[in-house]
């Protein structure tokens, strides 16, 4: 369902996405388990106007400490790996409304780190198609910002199974399955989940490459990990609902275990892994596609989440205090 509005067409007009953490199932979700995934309040925010150029051009304002060493070293926000995927999300965009008039100007401010696996590409995505489409005067329906996001998000992954963009998208705590399958899971308190990014940027695609690979040379092992991980990512669901945060956390631990197994963790996030269990975290676990990036830590109150966040800038990791968002794209 769409709603046009003329009058809005030849504004300046903004949209806005969270960023997101997966409580459980990365990795295994591109092979078809399902993953628990929550919208966090750090956000992507793209304004877009009309552009005399009649090509769509894109602009970014991403703060320096956001990007990794690699990034900064291709001239930052320059690199085409951050701008091109917010082209194709644009001209995805208008080609879906069979919009003739191609000139759009997007531009970026992305409060997310690049490639910590925080969604930073699935928010600042999401966020460009649904400003783009107001600025044609349409307001897309979240189904559809879902479905069209494939496009620059298969351009930067490879194989995206969908769920960074299914919960930048529809915000709050979902559980996802391969191809669209999206639940929202509603809780009464949402877990307070402390974030630290190991300083490690790294990309997506080859890793996800390297496990899809895996995954074909060690069917067997890799057939029943799907089966741990499926039970594993429904009992999450009953823990978040039941309030059972000892449950969960034992659950993000075993979940760690799993993505240790694969191969997609690291020394440097085994030990902030450990950090955090060892200064009081219920459960710890990395988040997102491994081989650097960030872990999240369970904690029980405001107390443990300050010893947990002293423990791991001790090792040297950055600590992101993240609520969950409601709201999604908007
Ligand atoms: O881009 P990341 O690090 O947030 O990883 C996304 C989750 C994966 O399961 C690794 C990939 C996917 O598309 O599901």
């Amino acid at each position: 369902m769409r709603s046009s509005s003329p009058s809005t067409s030849l504004a300046i007009v903004s949209s806005r996405a969270p960023g997101k953490i997966i409580v459980s199932g990365e990795q295994f979700v591109v092979l078809g388990a399902p993953a628990v995934a929550m919208a966090v309040n750090l956000y992507s925010k793209i304004d877009v106007r009309p552009s005399q150029s009649g090509q769509i051009e894109v602009t970014a304002d991403i703060p320096l400490h956001l990007v990794s060493d690699a990034d900064k070293r291709s001239s930052s926000a320059d690199n085409q790996e951050l701008l091109e995927p917010l082209r194709l999300a644009a001209s995805a965009t208008l080609n879906h409304l069979a919009t003739k008039d191609r000139g759009v100007l997007v531009d970026a401010n992305c409060e997310i780190p690049i490639g910590a696996g925080l969604g930073s590409s699935a928010s600042t995505t999401v966020a460009t198609i649904s400003a783009v489409a107001k600025s044609t005067g349409t307001r897309l329906d979240r189904r559809e910002i879902f479905k069209l996001a494939f496009i620059p998000e298969n351009f930067l992954h490879g194989h995206p199974s969908g769920v960074d963009q299914a919960t930048c998208t529809y915000g709050g705590i979902i559980q996802f399955r391969k191809p669209s399958k999206i639940n929202a899971i509603k809780v009464k308190r949402p877990p307070m989940i402390l974030v630290c990014d190991s300083g490690v940027h790294r990309s997506t695609k080859a890793l996800v490459g390297s496990v899809v690979k895996r995954s074909r040379t060690q069917a067997d092992k890799f057939q029943t990990h799907l089966e741990e991980i499926t039970r594993l990512s429904n009992a999450v669901v009953k823990a978040l609902r039941d309030e059972d945060d000892i449950a969960l956390g034992s659950l993000m631990n075993r979940n760690h275990e799993l993505l240790r197994q694969i191969g997609v963790s690291t020394p440097r996030l085994d030990g902030l892994v450990a950090a955090a269990r060892k200064t009081g975290a219920l459960g710890a676990k990395l988040t997102g596609a491994g081989g650097g990036g960030c872990i999240i830590a369970l904690c029980a109150d405001n107390k443990a989440r300050s010893s947990i966040a002293r423990g791991l800038r001790r090792e040297g990791g950055t600590i992101y205090n993240v609520s969950l968002d409601l709201q999604g794209v908007q």
